[in-house]
């Protein structure tokens, strides 16, 4: 076996001991612990290991002093490792260059949500209507056929009964009888989740003497096919304003100082004759707004079967009612084009409002 000089393996023990202990003093993490013990203390090929090997290359008058030297450098890379070790382990506080927070760098901004557009409409239209003297009530999703249909002069033939047009409840109770409608097997009078929200009117006269002035607005559903201008739930904001010597003059007014307040500047209504079981006459309201007409609901006179029904007398009181949708005038003041955007909860198109 080659003859290897003393001063030559104490020399590669020196280089060793230097080179293992920077490379623990800077691994930063428990990943660069573990790659630099690999390096050095790797039972198979590492640095230690191969000088090792060396050992026995040394004169026999020599080993003693190799030896010694040998396991001192051993053991304090040993101890260099496990400094390392415990550093890593004590987390990013103590790692060494490593300060736990540095001000210098930039923040991180949270993310902040906001309201949802049509939410953001509901606000603004119970703000400008409320200015108007309009107080906000609040109805049922789920009604009886009587505030649904029959209070509003929609009597039994009516096809806007038809349960095709309609989303009809089962009661639990009913549906662990039978597969009939729930007013078929148990009695139970029928419950659907409401069309309009011309019920709130209904509710309101019957618990309040005249004079109305109210709006009230929320989710109204129809077995509609979703389309750019129809979603299967819409939210509507009903108007209803019930005293002594109401005119259409008065609807027409109130609704053009709304919509010029919520649209802004120059803002055109017209009506066109239309039919609505609860009023006479009835009319379907227009807007225009840039240029162009959408339609944006349906008003008129309530019918006095209707006042009748809510024990009003038709002889002393007369009343409008108008009912919009709230996502044609949302989408109308944002320039979308179609409604399903509001409901695909996509972040990149919600953001924007
Ligand atoms: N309820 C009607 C609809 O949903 C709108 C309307 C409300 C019409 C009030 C007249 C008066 O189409």
């Amino acid at each position: 076996m080659a003859h290897v000089a003393l001063a030559d393996f104490l020399a590669e023990l020196d280089r060793l001991q230097a080179d293992a202990e920077s490379a623990f003093q800077q691994a930063a993490d428990a990943d660069a612990v573990e790659a630099a013990r690999i390096e050095f203390l790797g039972a198979k090929s590492g640095r230690l290991k191969s000088v090792q090997k060396g050992l026995g290359a040394v004169g026999k008058d020599d080993k003693p002093a190799a030896g010694k030297r040998f396991n001192e450098v051993k053991q304090a890379i040993d101890a260099a490792f496990e400094a390392a070790q415990n550093r890593a382990k004590a987390g990013p506080a103590l790692r060494a260059g490593t300060p736990e927070f540095d001000p210098t760098l930039p923040g991180r901004r949270p993310r902040l949500g906001h309201l949802h557009p049509i939410t953001q409409t509901i606000e603004d239209l119970k703000e400008i209507m409320g200015r108007l003297g309009f107080t906000v009530t609040e109805g049922p999703e789920i009604e009886d056929e009587w505030h649904n249909f029959e209070a509003l002069n929609i009597p039994a033939e009516h096809p806007a009964r038809d349960p095709l047009e309609n989303f009809y409840l089962s009661t639990a109770q009913a549906l662990a009888k039978s597969t009939a409608p729930a007013s078929a097997a148990t009695g139970e009078p029928p419950l659907l989740l409401r069309s309009q929200t011309s019920t709130v009117q209904i509710r309101v006269m019957e618990n309040t003497p005249p004079p109305v002035r109210i709006i009230s607005l929320g989710r109204v559903y129809r077995p509609d096919t979703a389309d750019a201008t129809h979603c299967p739930m819409f939210h509507q904001i009903e108007g209803l304003l019930v005293d002594r010597r109401v005119t259409m003059a008065d609807l027409k007014s109130v609704l053009r100082l709304f919509a010029r307040s919520f649209f802004g500047g120059d803002v055109h209504i017209r009506f066109r004759p239309s039919f609505f079981p609860f009023t006479e006459p009835s009319v379907e309201v227009d807007m225009s707004w840039h240029d162009r007409w959408i339609e944006m609901g349906g008003a008129g006179m309530v019918d006095p079967n209707v006042l009748k029904a809510v024990g009003y007398d038709p002889e002393e009181v007369t009343g409008f009612a108008f009912g919009l949708g709230v996502e044609r005038v949302c989408a109308r003041r944002h320039h979308v084009t179609d409604i399903r955007e509001f409901y695909k909860n996509d972040v990149r198109f919600l953001e924007q409002f």
